[in-house]
């Protein structure tokens, strides 16, 4: 894999000089009769990138509300011809009306058939020079990467549309290189029916057009699972000077008031691993029904609402996204089974900015909470699972969106957090800033991770290497034996009441005055279970759990609710799943409810409604649960 990049290289400094002033006279070749193989460098794209690479993508769409389609052109420029005149594209739903060159020149095509995960590769025959092309197309009213919102599951009256594309959903809305091995710019014109205002993962307008169409230029090269759009009736406002959040008008002066610190929050990500470098910081709030917590898609990290608690506790979220402008967006995972490199180092670059604003404690609850977390996953996939090794072996058949676990996030934390505490911060901090700058604007594998950390950061020293256990951590399963013990001094106070919580002093008793939202997940997840009818009605009494505006707690508490089927939590939960599409809410719930005959019998009775209001990604999530 390591010497890839350079055989590449060569192979475009050879294609580019044989150009030079030969009128590029290579014989071409036969298409081979093969049927398309999924690619050498990526399991998870049908593309040959190795042939010629998609720099620059020119798209030009019309949004329909009503079919729910997106209609236009795709535009490609190539770094080079492919030298066997064959350029293989990924695509998944998408109706392609033609194929061209820019002057109109027809090329033949064809969509073969691919699989259920990676979706059908276009191979398109191009003739010799042809450096750019371009397809009409239609996307499915079901693609994958689309969530279509009626007016009623939004915050306002109007329609709304939002794309998700990583990790290879991109190719349901754009045929294009679909793997992150390979970067391109962006430029977009997109029209949509006003008074909606659209945006995307590029520069972005502040007011309507009253025409509804809308120019859009990414100067910066993203690879394909950072294209994102989103329409809505959508309003900004400032929070700073490169920041800013957009939202439908009803929730923008709370997620203002919210996000108030995200400049400070930008400056302190500087301080410890480099410039900014995508201009503007702004982030969108999506309407509830969003799969994820948040995804960083460039200049406009898309959010969940339900970190909108009213005090801003739950904007560690915010710091993630934000890293990821440096760990995910400017180094790359090259494939999906190395999203660790991104997962990873962003979790602890994301831990850095919040010790940096909140301090040690701050930010040692997090890490004592992400220690809980890897040890749940590492006990629900099987400690000899290989999906805990950091570095998966997933194939073409798998979509990397079925194995998605805490494993890379928080098992990736925990290997830096090692290296951190054997080598010093400082050393460590040194090694990251330079991997940052070594790096930016190209992806690498977990093998180039690991040759540049040996080379740069291990240096020879014998002992050292030993001491890191590196395979163990990367192929090995389960916990490695140097891992980082949190333990937050926070908590403490959390653990005594928890104490005399069971020992019989009543919870309206209990010293939790002051107490922050990480304190009190900790009290949620140390919870007895068992829990008597008695109990849970004397937490609630004191605590309102039930009612808590706060999505984190309210999930932690609802599965202690099912579990002991506690009378109250049945509309609480179901007024929860129905309220919003995060799966990171939505799975555990389900989960859990399944877990019993009569309980499996109502998620499967709520579901069947709430089904069409989840993001294709939460519903293939819950299908395999329930399936329906
Ligand atoms: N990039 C991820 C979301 C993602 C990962 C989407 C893999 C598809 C495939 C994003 O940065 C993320 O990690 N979101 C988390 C929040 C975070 C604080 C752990 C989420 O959505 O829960
Ligand atoms: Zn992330």
């Amino acid at each position: 894999m390591q010497n890839f990049k350079n055989t590449l290289y060569l192979v475009f400094l050879c294609a580019g000089l044989s150009c030079v002033g030969l009128g590029c006279q290579q014989a071409p070749e036969e298409l081979p009769p093969t049927p398309v193989e999924p690619s050498r460098l990526d399991p998870h794209s049908w593309s040959n990138p190795e042939a010629a690479e998609v720099r620059h993508l020119k798209l030009d769409l019309k949004v329909d509300f009503e079919a729910r389609i997106l209609s236009g052109t795709a535009s490609l420029q190539l770094v080079a011809p492919p030298m066997d005149g064959r350029l293989i594209l990924d695509t998944q739903d998408l109706e392609i009306s033609a194929v061209s060159l820019l002057d109109g020149t027809p090329l033949p095509f064809t969509l073969g058939e691919g699989n259920d995960a990676l979706g059908q590769p276009l191979e398109i025959e191009l003739p010799d020079n042809a450096e750019a092309l371009r397809i009409d197309y239609r996307t499915s009213p079901s693609a994958r990467a689309l969530q279509w919102l009626t007016p009623e599951q939004t915050n306002g009256s109007y329609p709304f549309l939002f794309t998700q594309s990583q990790a290879i959903l991109a190719r349901s809305w754009v045929p294009c290189q679909d793997t992150p091995r390979v970067r391109m710019t962006y430029e977009a014109t997109i029209q949509v029916p006003p008074p909606l205002l659209a945006v995307m993962s590029a520069s972005n307008p502040t007011e309507r057009a009253t025409d509804g169409v809308y120019s859009f230029h990414m100067d910066q090269p993203i690879p394909s699972y950072l294209l994102a759009l989103a329409v809505g009736d959508l309003e900004f406002q400032s929070t700073g000077e490169r920041t800013g959040v957009y939202a439908e008008p009803a929730v923008l002066s709370k997620a203002a008031w919210e996000l108030a610190e995200t400049e400070a929050m930008v400056e302190a990500a500087e301080e410890l691993y480099g410039p900014y470098a995508w201009d503007r910081y702004d982030v969108l709030f999506l309407p509830p029904s969003f799969p994820f917590g948040g995804m960083e898609n460039p200049r406009l990290t898309f959010a969940t609402p339900t970190i909108l608690a009213g005090d801003r506790s739950l904007l560690a979220l915010i710091a993630h996204e934000l890293a990821h402008s440096w760990s995910g967006n400017l180094v790359t995972n090259a494939t999906w089974n190395d999203l660790w490199i991104n997962e990873g180092f962003t979790v602890y670059f994301e831990r850095r900015i919040m010790e940096a604003i909140e301090g040690r404690e701050y930010s040692e609850m997090l890490a004592q909470l992400g220690y809980q977390d890897l040890e749940a996953v590492v006990e629900e996939l099987g400690a000899t699972s290989p999906l805990t090794h950091l570095r998966l072996e997933l194939g073409p058949e798998q979509d990397p969106d079925d194995v998605f676990s805490d494993i890379p996030y928080e098992k990736g934390y925990f290997l830096l957090r090692a290296i951190e505490e054997t080598v010093g911060r400082q050393r460590f901090d040194e090694f990251l800033r330079s991997y940052f700058e070594k790096y930016a604007f190209q992806s690498i594998d977990t093998e180039e991770f690991l040759s540049t950390l040996r080379q740069d950061l291990v240096a020879g020293d014998a002992s050292l290497e030993s001491e890191l256990l590196l395979d163990a951590w990367i192929t090995g399963p389960g916990i490695p034996p140097n891992s980082p013990v949190v333990h937050s001094t926070a908590f403490e106070p959390v653990e005594a009441e928890l104490a005399r919580w069971t020992s019989g002093t009543a919870a309206k008793k209990l010293h939790t005055a002051g107490w922050n939202s990480h304190q009190w997940l900790h009290f949620l997840r140390h919870l007895p279970k068992p829990m008597s009818l008695e109990q849970m009605r004397d937490l609630d009494g004191a605590f309102s759990f039930t009612t808590t505006g706060n999505s984190e707690l309210l999930n932690a508490w609802l599965l202690h609710g099912i579990a002991n089927s506690y009378p109250p939590a049945d509309p609480a939960v179901e007024g929860f799943l129905r309220s919003m599409g995060r799966r990171k809410f939505l799975q555990p719930l389900y989960t859990k409810l399944a877990e019993t005959p009569e309980g499996l019998e109502r998620a499967r009775q709520i579901y069947q409604t709430a089904r069409a209001t989840y993001h294709p990604v939460a519903q293939a999530t819950l299908d395999g649960i329930l399936n329906p």
